[in-house]
């Protein structure tokens, strides 16, 4: 009986154990155990069949922009967002189920579907604002913005700053609304501060002037 339950408790010990290596780890582990990963393209090709149906085929995302382009997106930029999305450092109930251990797996497959997703080509901008706005926002996006987004809003992957051109107007704004409105945990300052004082004349010049840059400009990581 002693036996018994000795053998019942090492079983349940060395359970509770596996259960724990298999836990996914936070997300600052977790996204550097994907950037140690050497991305196989051919596989995240495969794995992005779980994407088109919202970001299409071609990853450009839905022009009235419910869904972002992800396509040339930098590779680390996407991985660190499928990263924060599954550890609800975001929030967004579809992303975060699709992001989740229950459908994605290990860094293996965030760091293959990252380099696949980067490598789609952009179409042309489509999805812009009504053009009352864009010469103000591009003045405003040069002077507060493109100090780390890049003077094209090409970002930067090595220091995980997104590319913004030709993203689409209607997501930029609501990134910008949720952003403000606390909605968007993983927005670093100085977003906050920045945004706090403008109108929404600031808010939909930038989004349209962004919306019409040119985002197929290749800018390697520096
Ligand atoms: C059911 C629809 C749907 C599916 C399927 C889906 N996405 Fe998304 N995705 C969205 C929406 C909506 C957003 C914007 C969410 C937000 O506002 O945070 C988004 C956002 C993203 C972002 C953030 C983009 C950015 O600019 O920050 C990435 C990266 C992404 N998705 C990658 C993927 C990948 C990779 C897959 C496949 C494994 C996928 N998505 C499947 C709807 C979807
Ligand atoms: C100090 C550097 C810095 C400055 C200044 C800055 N950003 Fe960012 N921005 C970042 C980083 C880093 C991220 C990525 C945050 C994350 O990991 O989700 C980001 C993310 C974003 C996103 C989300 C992109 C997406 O695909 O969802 C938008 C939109 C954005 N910034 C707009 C702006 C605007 C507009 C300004 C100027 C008013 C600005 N940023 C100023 C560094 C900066």
């Amino acid at each position: 009986m002693k036996y018994l339950f000795a053998c019942a408790l090492a079983l349940a010990s060395s359970l509770a154990s596996q259960a724990q290596a298999a836990d996914p780890p936070n997300a600052r582990q977790e996204l550097t155990d994907v950037f140690r990963v050497t991305p196989n393209i051919t596989r995240g090709g495969r794995l992005f069949s779980a994407c088109i149906s919202c970001h299409g085929r071609d990853g450009n995302g839905q022009p009235q922009g419910n869904v972002p382009a992800i396509a040339q997106q930098h590779q680390r930029v996407i991985a660190k967002q499928l990263v924060d999305y599954r550890h609800a450092e975001r929030w967004d109930l579809q992303m975060e189920d699709v992001a989740s251990t229950h459908r994605l797996g290990p860094a293996r497959d965030i760091a293959d579907l990252s380099a696949y997703v980067s490598g789609l080509p952009r179409e042309a901008p489509e999805g812009t604002g009504d053009g009352r706005n864009v010469e103000h926002g591009g003045r405003v996006y040069l002077r507060d913005c493109a100090g780390c987004h890049g003077a094209e809003a090409e970002g930067n992957g090595v220091t995980l700053v997104p590319r913004l051109a030709g993203q689409h107007y209607r997501y930029l704004l609501r990134q910008l609304h949720d952003t403000i409105e606390e909605r968007r945990p993983n927005m670093p300052p100085p977003h906050p501060q920045l945004f706090e004082p403008m109108a929404v004349d600031d808010f939909t010049g930038i989004a349209d002037y962004l919306s019409r840059l040119k985002p197929a400009r290749r800018v390697l990581a520096r």
